[in-house]
């Protein structure tokens, strides 16, 4: 990943190529033709000077513009400019000084690729940006730095999750995973605490242990704590993320086509790293836990089975019936040990958990799950300002049916119809009575084919989303 210098000043030093926004309707600089650009969102057109570039880049209709499109149409220019090999980029924002952070994030987001470990070829064809100079009047050069500075540790740590998020199953395993936690947390003000097998035995997590059997690489439980507010002693929200490093279905094992994606089936442990690896940096003032239960999903000879019968650790029984609705099954023991540790005053789950949410809502929103009013505005509200949208949909008692078992509390599937429902109720279970969010990420957690403001991937959904309700105090 490419280190980056924000510079915010008042005028360009050196000879950047300079980025600048265009309203739509606006009159249009001399020499560019109606017909070649006519400013909505993502439209861009070049001028060339001598010893730099002008890049016009098109914002659309000035009642519509918000956070988000000042976002995707930097992450946008910022890819053009690369692939034209751009060294060094100033962003004119004289006209936009409220935008600075969501530029700066989109840049940012936008100048991230996962460098994979071939031949160089991706460095030598594509630009490695070097600086980037933000341009406010001299007024808002105080405020425009404050907001460049918490903009960049947000998209930074976002890009160091997604690069974990992108390493295959064979390079990130769940010790592997523990381990980087452990790195990363090193010059924080952060603790973190990981279990390996043997202590998972020791302590009852019997969901993350009978999901890991399957693997040589055996589960880890990791916990990170962050005590920001005055009063270390006041009660944390709780934040919980799947992280299975790989997805095979186990021994109901999955069809071949795209298998490979499930790689990416650990994004909601990544997001919980990066929401709590930034809300240090950014020194935010409250208390928070981070659990991140990871296992890798395998059919091997240990392999647990249809039909097994488990008990998590607080007690609760589940009937596995599918080995490939395993998420549910590490996160009942995560939830259990955020509400019997911690006593949170909320949960905030994250996971890949469901083809039916992708079903339901496609790649542009998670599907969020919750009886809570407050925490469903809130993350409604954060969603539309960071642009990592989120949609309502069901989580109570009517979907209880649907995993009720004869022989164990619950059963780990229902019917297909309405089953991200489903299992966001399965979930709820172990919360009981505590506040509780579900956030099912499966179809943002990472794109195949990425719009014209990002690289394919991980996408790190979530950390910005979470940032955002956290910081506006909206989450109690
Ligand atoms: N990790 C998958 C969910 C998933 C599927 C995420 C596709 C992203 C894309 C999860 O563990 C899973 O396999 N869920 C099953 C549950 C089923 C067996 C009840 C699913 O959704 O098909
Ligand atoms: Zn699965
Ligand atoms: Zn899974």
């Amino acid at each position: 990943m490419a280190s980056l210098k924000i510079d915010v000043r008042t005028s360009g030093a050196g000879s950047p190529d300079l980025v600048t926004f265009f309203v739509k309707g606006n009159a249009l600089p001399t020499g560019i033709p109606a017909e070649e650009f006519d400013g909505s969102p993502g439209s861009m057109v070049i001028l060339r000077d001598r010893d730099h570039r002008t890049l016009l880049v098109g914002l659309g209709e000035k009642d519509k513009i918000e956070p988000d499109t000042l976002r995707r149409a930097a992450g946008t220019a910022i890819k053009h400019l690369l692939k034209l090999g751009s060294r060094e980029v100033a962003f004119d924002l004289a006209l936009y000084p409220d935008y600075v952070a969501p530029v700066v994030e989109g840049a940012l987001l936008a100048g991230y690729k996962f460098e994979g470990f071939g031949t160089p070829v991706t460095k030598r064809t594509r630009g490695v940006l070097g600086k980037m100079q933000i341009l406010v009047k001299e007024h808002e050069l105080t405020h425009a730095r404050v907001q460049a500075r918490e903009a960049e540790i947000i998209a930074t740590v976002t890009n160091t999750i997604r690069d974990i998020g992108n390493l295959p199953g064979n390079l990130l395993t769940p010790a592997i995973l523990a381990e980087k936690a452990q790195e990363l947390v090193q010059g924080r003000n952060l603790t973190v605490k990981v279990w390996n097998e043997r202590q998972l035995k020791s302590d009852g997590f019997g969901g993350i242990l009978a999901v890991g059997r399957g693997s040589v690489n055996p589960p880890r439980f990791i916990v990170l704590e962050y005590r920001g507010a005055k009063n270390k002693k006041e009660t944390p929200i709780a934040l919980i993320g799947k992280a299975v490093t790989f997805d095979t279905g186990g021994i109901s094992i999955k069809p071949g086509a795209q298998m490979d994606e499930m790689k990416w089936d650990k994004m909601g442990g990544m997001a919980v790293l990066g929401i709590l690896l930034a809300a240090a940096e950014l020194k935010l003032p409250l208390n928070l836990v981070g659990l991140i239960p990871s296992a890798e999903n395998m059919p091997g000879p240990d392999a647990y089975r249809p039909g097994d019968i488990i008990t998590t650790l607080d007690g609760k029984t589940i009937e596995v019936l599918n080995t490939d609705a395993e998420g549910r099954i590490i996160l009942a023991d995560a939830i259990a040990h955020a509400r019997l540790t911690y006593k949170p005053s909320a949960i905030i789950e994250y996971s890949t958990l469901t083809g039916a949410v992708v079903m339901a809502l496609g790649f542009r929103r998670a599907g969020l799950f919750t009886a809570e009013d407050k925490l469903r505005d809130a993350l409604i509200a954060a969603g539309k300002t960071t642009g990592e949208l989120v949609w309502p949909l069901p989580i109570d008692d009517e979907y209880k049916e649907g995993t009720q078992s004869e022989v164990a509390t619950v059963k780990n599937i229902g019917g297909r119809e309405g089953s991200a429902c489903t299992s966001a109720t399965f979930l709820k279970t172990w919360a009981e009575e505590v506040p509780f969010v579900h956030l099912d990420i499966a179809g943002v957690a990472w794109t195949t084919k990425p719009p014209a403001h990002l690289e394919g991937g991980a996408t790190g959904f979530g950390v910005r989303l979470t940032l955002q309700a956290l910081r506006a105090g909206l989450l109690g």
